[in-house]
């Protein structure tokens, strides 16, 4: 080998070091996410959100129910395998184990079970395996097709699972998006119809959670934690069209149910009581920011969504 190419492998050799190293650093600070729902694993808004948290950096891994668990709140049952239907959308055939993946992708998770059983499958069983050996920094619920307002707080798959999951020690986020058209929701429609309504919208909401997160995960420093122990936040996306695209959507921080009381945090002259959540999102292009007792599923205290307030700083919420 000549003298040149012989400088030219050592620095080729040195530079993948580098970047080797580098790799291995992003890899090890990446903060570790396990994306549950309860529209179930194959839905396209899932495999989207997905997509989205790996391009952003996160390390992502799904844990999600095998068929549609919606309204099953914080019902939990024994998964079992698929004896007598197949996985939603034909995603695994009738005989299937109650916990399978997707074969070129082990990162995609079902479980033959309810969205609570979903996100705990996903704490304790895969996020040791994937996240070498620790605990997940954050658990993703959603984003759910179609909004959780109000009382449907109560009855949500999607709020279940992110209650469950601060119950087992990892804060947790529900995330909503208004629009989603059931008949385009199998995941085999971003490959096939990328341009549809379903589609393009589903990818606003999951750039959407990444705008959160980003802010999330930058909050001031003096906060130990990523979120206020004990409550779960409730986030609804506004249906989005060309006059109400993501970049116009502006966060609001609003209450899950009517109060009498004025206990709220005092934000925006408010005189102590949050605007709802359901008549914030109906008034314009707003995001919505609830702050949920993950115990009762209750509009928590004063304390708490001034706490939340901080945090989020870099969301820049506006008043309604
Ligand atoms: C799941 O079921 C709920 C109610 O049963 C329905 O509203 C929703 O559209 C379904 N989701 C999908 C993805 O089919
Ligand atoms: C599995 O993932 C691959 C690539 O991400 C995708 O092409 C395929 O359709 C997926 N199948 C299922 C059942 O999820
Ligand atoms: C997204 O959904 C809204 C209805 O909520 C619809 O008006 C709009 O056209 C959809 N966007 C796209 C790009 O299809």
């Amino acid at each position: 080998m000549s003298h040149r190419s012989r400088n030219w492998l050592q620095l080729l050799t040195s530079v993948a070091v580098l970047l080797l190293a580098e790799l291995t650093v992003t890899r090890s600070t990446a903060q570790k996410i396990v994306v549950t729902n309860d529209d179930g694993w194959a839905v396209a808004q899932i495999r989207l959100e997905y997509e989205q948290l790996q391009a952003a950096g996160y390390d992502a891994t799904v844990s999600a129910p095998a068929e549609n668990g919606s309204g099953s709140g914080s019902l939990s049952v024994p998964a079992l395998p698929l004896l007598f239907e197949p996985c939603e959308y034909n995603s695994c055939p009738i005989g299937s184990p109650a916990e399978g993946f997707n074969a070129s992708n082990p990162r995609l998770n079902y479980i033959n079970a309810l969205p609570v059983d979903a996100a705990r499958y996903g704490i304790q069983t895969l996020a040791p395996q994937f996240f070498n050996g620790a605990a997940p920094d954050l658990v993703v619920s959603g984003p759910n097709v179609g909004a959780n307002l109000g009382i449907q707080v109560e009855f949500s798959g999607t709020i279940g699972a992110a209650c469950e999951a601060v119950k087992d020690g990892v804060p947790s986020v529900a995330f909503s998006g208004a629009d989603g058209s059931t008949a385009e929701e199998s995941w085999m429609n971003i490959y096939t119809a990328p341009s549809s309504r379903t589609i393009v919208n589903a990818t606003s909401y999951a750039q959407l959670t990444a705008t959160f997160l980003a802010a999330l995960f930058t909050q001031p420093p003096s906060t130990p934690t990523l979120l206020p122990s004990g409550v779960i936040l409730n986030v609804n996306f506004p249906a989005v069209s060309p006059t109400c695209s993501r970049k116009d959507v502006q966060w609001v921080l609003t209450r899950v149910y009517p109060t009498l009381f004025f206990h709220d945090v005092v934000v925006c002259n408010n005189g102590g009581k949050l605007p709802e959540e359901s008549s914030v999102i109906a008034t314009g292009c707003f995001a919505t920011v609830s702050i949920v007792d993950a115990d009762t599923k209750l509009d928590a205290d004063a304390n708490a969504q001034g706490d939340v307030l901080e945090r989020l700083v870099k969301l820049g919420f506006v008043c309604a």
